[in-house]
């Protein structure tokens, strides 16, 4: 992307720089002394760089293990980088100080694919949602606690009274539900949603995307929305990131991603989603074979030349970088010697 100037700057909330998780996934040492292994590093997340304005929904998409789990908890702080920023709102999260990280944290929540396993069982939900807000101590006043959670359990379409039962009395969409109350209960401004709709019926999946929408503009919250179905994915972005084996391949506005691929990769994903409309037959794609590589034995060069149907000689040896291509007018980063010499 150009450099942002002042302006666009300003509208950056997330700014996340070559960011790295590393593994250290190696035998214990006796076995390595004894066998004269060397340690095995298993790496997660290998140099993703990508910035989220405020208001905007930035989703990663990518099969099952590309490390997308792991940039969610770092950009929450719940993981370390091995090395790479995490700014949010012009601060390093990894630099700052106890008190500033206090305050950034506060501002970020992450809600998870597992409601069930998400909520405490033996809490009523009154309590679930008054926790965090007792706890970061953002109000104290129980009358103020009390209204904060009727307010937010009426944005999520719950009502007062559900604060009086069990998370088990709910189903799987209200409990998610429940989630996001609790998250939003400290008005955070950044959202970290990791695969929030996955573990639910497809019937209520739907719904608690909308509800997402919704809340996006009545509160004003900025997300970065992780998951591995691109139809999801789909109806709640506004610019997506492709990723595979820790890398980002792709990354455009929504409507360029789906219309215009330029990663062969990106390509093998918009064919792997059932097509009903006979569109597919039109463009003559059609699914590439593969599987993805072992991540502790990576392919050398670009990471996907091997299932890549336009490989070419370079591939093989040189990793191509995200660069930004323009796309009629509109800039597309994307790892592909290929896409970067237009020749795709
Ligand atoms: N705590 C961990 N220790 C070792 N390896 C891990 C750990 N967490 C994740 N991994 C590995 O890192 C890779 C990326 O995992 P993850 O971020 O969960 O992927 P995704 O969310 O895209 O499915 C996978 O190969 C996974 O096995
Ligand atoms: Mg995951």
């Amino acid at each position: 992307m150009k450099e942002a100037n002042a302006n666009t700057a300003q509208s950056i909330l997330v700014r996340v720089r070559n960011l790295k998780k590393y593994f250290d996934v190696s035998a214990p040492w006796i076995t390595r002394v004894i066998e004269h292994k060397q340690k095995t590093l298993l790496k997660a997340v290998d140099g993703v760089s990508f910035d989220i304005r405020r208001g905007e929904t930035l989703s990663l998409v990518g099969e099952s293990g590309c490390g997308k789990s792991t940039v969610a908890r770092m950009l929450v702080g719940l993981y370390k980088p091995t090395s790479g920023t995490v700014e949010i709102n012009g601060k390093d999260l990894y630099k700052a100080s106890a008190e500033e990280k206090k305050l950034a944290k506060g501002k970020i929540q992450m809600i998870f694919q597992d409601p069930y396993a998400s909520l405490n069982p033996r809490w009523k939900v009154g309590r679930i949602v008054a926790e965090p807000i007792k706890s970061q101590k953002i109000l104290t006043n129980s009358d103020e606690i009390e209204a904060r959670v009727n307010s937010v359990l009426h944005l999520v379409n719950l009502s007062p009274e559900d604060k009086d039962k069990y998370p088990h009395q709910f189903s799987g969409g209200q409990r998610q539900r429940i989630s996001i109350a609790r998250a939003i209960a400290q008005h955070p401004e950044f959202l970290v949603c990791d695969e929030p709709t996955s573990a639910l019926d497809v019937s209520v999946q739907a719904q608690v995307l909308n509800l997402m929408i919704k809340l996006q503009k009545e509160v004003g919250l900025t997300y970065l929305f992780i998951s591995h179905n691109l139809s999801v994915v789909h109806h709640i972005s506004d610019r997506v990131g492709v990723m595979y084996l820790g890398r980002i391949v792709e990354l455009a506005d929504k409507r360029t991603l789906f219309n215009s691929p330029h990663h062969p990769y990106t390509r093998l994903l918009l064919d792997s989603i059932p097509d009903v409309t006979g569109e597919r037959a039109k463009h003559g794609r059609s699914p590439i074979a593969g599987e993805v590589p072992n991540p502790l034995n990576p392919p050398t060069g670009c990471l996907f030349h091997p299932r890549c149907p336009h490989c070419m000689e370079k591939c093989k040896h040189i990793a191509p970088e995200l660069k930004t291509i323009d796309f009629h007018g509109i800039p597309v980063q994307v790892a592909c010697h290929l896409a970067q010499e237009g020749k795709i």
